[in-house]
């Protein structure tokens, strides 16, 4: 049983530390008595400083809710409001239900017991599950028809091979090159589009072992005028992952920025971290954040809706597999990739959580 003092027992801690909703206990002043992890999240206040706050400062962006605590103090009466919009301090918007309960009980003393759902976030993580589900799905399909093509195209090309050593006419050789040629051409396709087909083999790296080999492999291919800059938070840790998976992932991002800014411009490689973090269903205590970011002129809406698919390209020469092939691996890895753009000013933001 919780005292009123004393720190719940470690279960419940662990609980609460895992818990999505924002839960907050007001004592009968209401000056707040506990938050938890959730809530320190949401206020972007640490526990220490929020405790003994009045709710009056907690919720100065939403004075309903206050006048809804006092009344509901002074009723013994809860409620429950939905999709309540509350400014945060520095203007961050959040869409909220709010669920209040008046409790009274020796154990706590009496107060208000308050629960908030933060339903943007809830709506993020349901349309970052259905991109997941239906990217998958399209890259199953890519990878049934490459396989479909696979063995039929070893076997022309092997026949063509042998008319060729038949043929007794040089001038037709040609022909039988062009057959190879185009042969092997198919093969690559086919085999990009079956993507990485190796059980992952997992090593612990660091993320900017990754980056370096990246910065380096795309530094020769691209025009002087092209800048790759660096950004990096020395301080994150280790993570465990496939080192020439994520190499691929990453070089397939920035590829793309180093060929949308074609002759000069920057590209910026920049890492962070996030703590507490949800990615599809699951709580990650530290998510590493990857940012790639080019000065290019920017992305489409109507590209930006459908180039994590196969076979989607915006270029001439593009086989639109880069994203389709990026996404998988980090998918693979427990994260997922997003992405931000306007003219000028286009993210690509790999997140991966650093234990999968
Ligand atoms: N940083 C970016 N700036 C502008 N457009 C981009 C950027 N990254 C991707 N795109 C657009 O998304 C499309 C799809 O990218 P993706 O890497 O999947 O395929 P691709 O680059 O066309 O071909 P591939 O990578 O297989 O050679 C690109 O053709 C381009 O139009
Ligand atoms: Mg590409």
């Amino acid at each position: 049983m919780p005292h009123r003092h004393t720190s719940p027992p470690e279960l419940y801690r662990h609980l609460l530390e895992h818990q999505t909703t924002v839960v907050l206990w007001f004592d009968g002043l209401l000056n707040l008595q506990f938050i938890n992890p959730a809530g320190e999240m949401m206020f972007a206040v640490s526990a220490r400083r929020l405790r003994g706050m009045h709710a009056r400062e907690l919720f100065a962006g939403a004075e309903h809710i206050l006048h809804g605590l006092e009344r509901a103090l002074a009723s013994g009466h809860g409620f429950t409001e939905r999709e309540v919009q509350i400014t945060f301090q520095g203007g961050k918007v959040s869409t909220l239900d709010t669920i209040v309960t008046p409790v009274n009980e020796p154990q706590l003393g009496s107060g208000l017991l308050v629960e908030l759902m933060q339903l943007d976030r809830q709506l993020r993580i349901t349309r970052e599950e259905n991109i997941i589900a239906q990217q998958s799905v399209s890259r199953a399909l890519t990878r049934g028809l490459a396989h479909e093509i696979k063995n039929p195209l070893g076997g022309l090309r092997g026949a063509a091979q042998l008319l060729e050593r038949e043929l007794g006419d040089p001038a037709l050789k040609e022909y039988t090159d062009v057959i190879i040629g185009e042969a092997d051409r198919l093969q690559n396709l086919v085999d990009r589009m079956l993507g990485p087909n190796t059980i992952p083999k997992k090593d612990v790296i660091s993320i900017h072992q990754i980056l370096e080999r990246v910065r380096q492999l795309v530094s020769v291919e691209v025009p002087t005028q092209v800048k790759l800059v660096r950004d990096y938070d020395p301080s994150i840790p280790d993570l465990t992952a496939d080192p020439d998976q994520l190499i691929q992932a990453v070089l397939n991002i920035v590829r793309n920025a180093a060929q949308a800014v074609g002759e000069r411009g920057e590209i910026v490689l920049r890492t962070r971290t996030l703590r507490q973090y949800t990615l599809g269903q699951q709580r990650h205590k530290l998510v590493i954040k990857v940012d790639v970011i080019d000065n290019g002129p920017g992305i489409t809406p109507d590209m930006m809706e459908s180039m994590f698919y196969p076979m989607v390209t915006g270029r001439p020469d593009g086989t639109g597999l880069g994203l389709s092939i990026a996404q998988a691996i980090i998918n693979q890895h427990g994260g997922l990739i997003e992405c931000a753009s306007e003219p000028g000013n286009t993210r690509f933001t790999l997140l991966l959580p650093l234990q999968h």
